[in-house]
């Protein structure tokens, strides 16, 4: 068994004028620095999905539309996950939500943390994400990253602009709890699933 879980770092928005990057780009940086992990960058922009039209989901067949299929396989290579969750309406976005809907199988009994940017930090985009992970049979970690507040407002281009190192102080003891339960969890459910 591969002793380091394969982390994606999934970016759940695809707007061409996003913020998610920094967020993105941050979390992949703490993920590399750890050594525990081999996180890799999975962009949706990538992942041109249709918004899901299968007959069922891949749980009770497979799924027809190769990039359906694709981003299956895509989600299956991980051993884990972190969302770079942005709020859109108090949830997260319709291009995260379809495309956790497009595989199901590639989810389960697998964690998952997340990093959200938003005036509370997407607090309630991530908690949404949560009840997702459940029927996906996933397993989220207590601690997420929240970019909220005057933090958000600090780094965000429309606001302040600064970038994100100017308050990565605030985000560090989070961001190591997060990925070492993250990582925690990978490990155990990898073990029982080798064993
Ligand atoms: C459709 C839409 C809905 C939004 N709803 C919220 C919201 O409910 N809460 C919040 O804090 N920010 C909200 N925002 C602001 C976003 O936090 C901000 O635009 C952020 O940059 C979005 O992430 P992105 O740029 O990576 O797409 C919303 C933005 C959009 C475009």
């Amino acid at each position: 068994m591969n002793s380091k879980p394969r982390i994606a770092v999934i970016i759940g928005s695809t707007r061409p004028t996003r913020f998610a990057d920094a967020p993105a780009q941050w979390i992949l940086k703490q993920a590399q620095a750890r050594g525990d992990m081999d996180p890799e960058l999975i962009d949706l922009r990538d992942h041109p999905l249709p918004f899901f039209d299968e007959m069922a989901s891949n749980l009770w067949m497979p799924s027809q539309n190769p990039e359906a299929v694709r981003w299956q396989e895509t989600v299956g290579r991980f051993d884990g996950y972190i969302f770079v969750v942005a709020e859109y309406n108090h949830s997260i976005t319709a291009a995260l939500k379809n495309a956790l809907d497009q595989a199901y199988k590639e989810w389960n009994r697998k964690p998952f943390t997340a990093i959200g940017y938003g005036s509370t930090g997407a607090t309630r985009a991530v908690e949404h994400l949560r009840g997702i992970g459940v029927e996906l049979q996933m397993v989220s970690t207590h601690a997420a990253v929240h970019i909220a507040g005057g933090d958000f407002r600090a780094i965000h281009p429309a606001f302040g602009n600064k970038p994100i190192s100017e308050i990565e102080a605030n985000l560090l003891p989070t961001a190591k709890t997060a990925l070492d339960e993250l990582v925690w969890w990978a490990r155990a459910t990898m073990a029982a699933k080798a064993a």
